[in-house]
């Protein structure tokens, strides 16, 4: 299989970062993925950081040359709107990098130099900074993450598969979420588990979840296999979830939005009630041929 970026599959990293950037109207999109292929990072065990960059489909797509360019992607360009009027907002931009280590220092100070290295093409829009909470837990108190796959599937799940336009590349959706804290805080714990679907002590899945629970909502034997990095963002008094879901096929991750908020059925995701996205947007995470091919021009 076509070198993923191992970032993707770094597990365990306590300090994340996600930065999103928009072109400079004065630079091309050539010059921004040129610069992105030169960054750096420190690459000593503890002082490493996880680099994993995309880019919005559409700029990649005009970029590259169509055997690294998985056919059919775009960007979260449209809102999508629930049939009660539900609506997770489109915030696309052109590049993100998600930096994770182990620490905030590193992960600051290569962020930093990241920003700084791509200032003349492009400019920084959105940055969440994330960290463990718990151990694995979200900011609901729910263990998040259990139904991913194993590291030894997950590049299957994950990967464009070889021999295909994009071999060895993903699709990450990106998408924050605030939390309405009090309101889920003010649920029964057993209310709390219906809406996830699972226990919350332990992550077992309920016999009888019921129909709108996040994990009926999301049912992965129906939209396929998706492999998910969420970490908690925030602060005290407003926070929540960075949702970071990686997939070889976009539709998998399009459809479990529209079934969250209810277009295929008519029925909510019960969590949506609780929580509402503010960013949403899709990007091609290329194989590292892919981007190395942006080294020397
Ligand atoms: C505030 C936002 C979200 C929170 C707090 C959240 C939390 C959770 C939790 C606690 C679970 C159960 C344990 C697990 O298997 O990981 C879960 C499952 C899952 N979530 Fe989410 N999630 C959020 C958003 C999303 C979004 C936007 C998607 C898809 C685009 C998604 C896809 C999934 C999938 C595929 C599963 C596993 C379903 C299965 O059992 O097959 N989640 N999530």
């Amino acid at each position: 299989m076509s070198t993923p970026q191992t970032g993707i599959f770094a597990l365990g990293t306590a300090s994340h970062a996600y930065l999103e950037f928009d072109l400079r109207a004065s630079a091309d999109g050539r010059a921004l993925v040129s610069a992105v292929a030169g960054l750096r990072e420190p690459r000593t065990t503890m002082g490493g950081v996880n680099l994993v960059a995309g880019f919005r489909p559409e700029l990649w797509s005009r970029v590259a040359p169509a055997e690294d360019v998985p056919p059919g992607v775009e960007g979260f360009n449209r809102p999508l709107v629930g049939s009660d009027g539900y609506g997770m907002p489109a915030t696309q931009h052109d590049a993100v990098l998600w930096l994770s280590g182990s620490a905030y220092d590193v992960v600051f100070y290569v962020a930093r130099g990241a920003i700084a290295t791509l200032g003349s093409v492009a400019v920084i829009v959105e940055e969440t900074s994330s960290w463990a909470y718990q151990h694995d837990r979200d900011l609901t108190g729910f263990i998040d993450g259990t139904e991913n796959p194993t590291l030894f599937d997950a590049p299957e799940v994950a990967l464009i598969p070889d021999g295909e336009p994009g071999a060895g590349g993903s699709i990450l959706l990106l998408q924050k979420w605030i939390h309405d804290v009090r309101e889920w805080e003010s649920q029964p714990v057993a209310r709390q588990e219906q809406v996830i679907g699972r226990a919350k002590p332990d992550s077992v899945e309920l016999e009888d979840r019921p129909a709108d629970s996040h994990v009926a909502r999301t049912d992965q034997d129906e939209f396929g296999k998706i492999f998910r990095r969420n970490m908690p963002y925030g602060t005290v008094t407003e926070h929540g979830t960075m949702f970071v879901g990686f997939s070889a096929d976009q539709r998998r991750l399009g459809t479990m939005l529209e079934s969250m908020a209810g277009i295929t059925d008519g029925v909510r995701d019960a969590l949506t009630f609780f929580t509402r996205p503010v960013t949403g947007a899709y990007y091609v995470v290329p194989s590292i041929p892919a981007i190395r091919r942006y080294l020397s021009s």
